[in-house]
């Protein structure tokens, strides 16, 4: 499954966040209902209040200083608002006041009790004549006065009468049940949040076993060789889905157990044979070319094509020798045979093996590039030598005469030596570039038979260099063609 695109990436965190998100939902929704179902209640509550209240105190304030303004007052409640509106003008306004039994009144053009005036402003008027006088309860806002839940209703001589509660109240009773819900709910999702993290971590420690074993079953060099594969998923419980998991992976792992340690089987032997089939040629081949030797030297007169024959069957053989030797020491190398450890003079193995090199192909041009300080690396002297041999062979025999060729050795920083061949022939094809240091590998078959071509040559370079802990690369190009072999300047 790929991951979203967005947002955390392990599968605990996103557990855990897809939880805190539901649950902020629910939350959510949970106070906006209540809140919304109390403000219902308390709405409802203060308009049953409004309409208990009736507009006695509305209808009061045409006669403020009356003889009845005290009684029509003292029965309401503190707050109440009370407007008389004629033709859309208000004629009186007031709000019966908390700790007073009297009402504060205030008239357009008769002096009031200064206290309790209540002044409204004209937009505050217009409000109030936009009310409809049919006794259905509305909300308005009365500028400083705040938001009122009012209601007109006709009065007897053509005028209006508006009563009001405040609803202030209500608001502050839903913002505290807001305030409440918050902190609770910022409690339960901070809980939720721990203890989650944690139930999830520890659900998820099986998956972490499996993502473990897998893990370090794919850190193994599984590549070649014996290999022991003891790692499994500890957790098998087939009823739950990780435990099917961990027992698949553990049968797939000892499905894999099985092939390697046949694999391992079919190389041995493919190993024995080779070494064994090398050695028991060994013995004849060098006898043939023994007896074509010996028939050579044989004194008296022998008819040309005979002494042609045994020329062909004395070249072959010693071909054949020398190929039989190329695959007993890939043999050995595979097998691990310790290499002998000498202290092994590189810069003496250049000299020797472009001197050699000059004699077999002297229209090349040969070039050495040399340290002043020779070139010490641990390892087997003959076996090395036998790297530069094949790589200074390589550029006589795959490059026309003429080619330039440089050896160049280096100690390079870093407790390494660097040995180089670099010619500037024809250059290797990258087809046949990405496979050549693989065994029976070689460029045109058909003049290959003929220069005495086996392929086996860079197969060897790369065995040795490899049995010393070293590497060789290629880079090539038409013109320029560099072998490097890298080898540790410390055992
Ligand atoms: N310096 C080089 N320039 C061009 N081609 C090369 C060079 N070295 C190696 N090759 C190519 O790589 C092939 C494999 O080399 P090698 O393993 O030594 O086998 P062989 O030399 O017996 O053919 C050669 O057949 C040749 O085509
Ligand atoms: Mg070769």
């Amino acid at each position: 499954m790929r991951g979203l695109p967005v947002g955390p990436r392990t599968l605990r965190a996103r557990l855990i966040t897809g939880v805190l998100a539901l649950l902020l939902l629910t939350c959510g929704g949970v106070s906006l209902a209540t809140t919304e179902l109390l403000r219902h209640f308390l709405v409802g509550r203060l308009d049953q209040q409004i309409a208990a209240a009736g507009a006695r105190y509305a209808a009061s304030l045409e006669h403020a200083g009356g003889p009845n303004a005290a009684t029509d007052t003292r029965a309401q409640a503190p707050g109440t608002f009370g407007a008389r509106l004629l033709d859309g003008r208000v004629t009186g306004a007031g709000v019966v006041d908390g700790d007073a039994d009297d009402a504060d009144v205030a008239a357009g053009d008769r002096p009031a009790d200064t206290d309790d005036r209540v002044d409204l402003s004209a937009a505050d008027q217009g409000h109030l004549a936009a009310l409809p006088p049919d006794g259905s309860a509305r909300e308005v806002g009365l500028g400083r006065l705040g938001d009122y839940r009012v209601r007109a209703v006709a009065g007897r001589d053509g005028d209006v009468l508006v009563t009001g509660l405040p609803m202030s109240p209500v608001e502050a009773t839903t913002n505290k049940l807001v305030m409440v819900e918050l902190l609770v709910f910022g409690v339960a999702l901070t809980a939720t949040g721990v203890a989650g993290a944690l139930w999830v971590r520890l659900s998820l420690r099986p998956l972490k076993r499996v993502a473990d074993t897998a893990e370090r079953v794919s850190a193994l060099p599984l590549g070649c060789g014996e290999v022991t594969l003891s790692e499994r998923v500890p957790d098998e419980d087939p009823r739950t889905e990780v435990g099917r998991v961990g027992s698949a992976l553990n049968r797939m792992l000892g499905h894999v157990e099985q092939s390697l340690a046949r694999r391992h089987l079919v190389e041995e032997r493919l190993r024995a044979f080779a070494a064994d089939a090398s050695h028991e040629l060994r013995t004849p081949v060098a006898t043939v070319r023994g007896h074509a030797e010996l028939a050579l030297r044989h004194p008296g007169p022998v008819p040309d094509e005979v002494r042609h024959s045994l020329g062909r069957i004395e070249a072959e053989s010693r071909r054949m020798g020398a190929i039989v030797e190329d695959l007993l020491l890939l043999a050995r190398l595979d097998a691990g045979r310790p290499l002998a450890a000498d202290q092994v003079d590189l810069t003496r193995l250049a000299l020797d093996g472009t001197a050699d090199a000059r004699a077999v192909a002297p229209d090349h041009h040969w070039r050495l590039d040399l340290p002043a300080q020779p070139v010490l690396v641990p390892g087997d002297a003959d076996r090395l030598r036998q790297v530069v041999a094949n790589l200074l062979a390589n550029a006589a025999a795959h490059t026309p005469g003429g080619t330039e060729v440089t050896v160049h050795l280096a100690s390079a920083p870093g407790q390494v030596v660097r040995l180089a061949v670099t010619d500037t022939g024809p250059g290797i094809d990258p087809e046949l570039a990405r496979q050549v240091f693989e065994r029976f590998v070689r460029g045109d078959r058909a003049r290959s038979r003929a220069t005495g071509s086996t392929g086996l040559g860079l197969a060897i370079v790369h065995a040795v260099v490899t049995a010393h802990h070293g590497s060789v690369e290629l880079t090539s190009r038409p013109g320029r063609t560099v072998f490097t072999v890298t080898l540790p300047a410390t055992a």
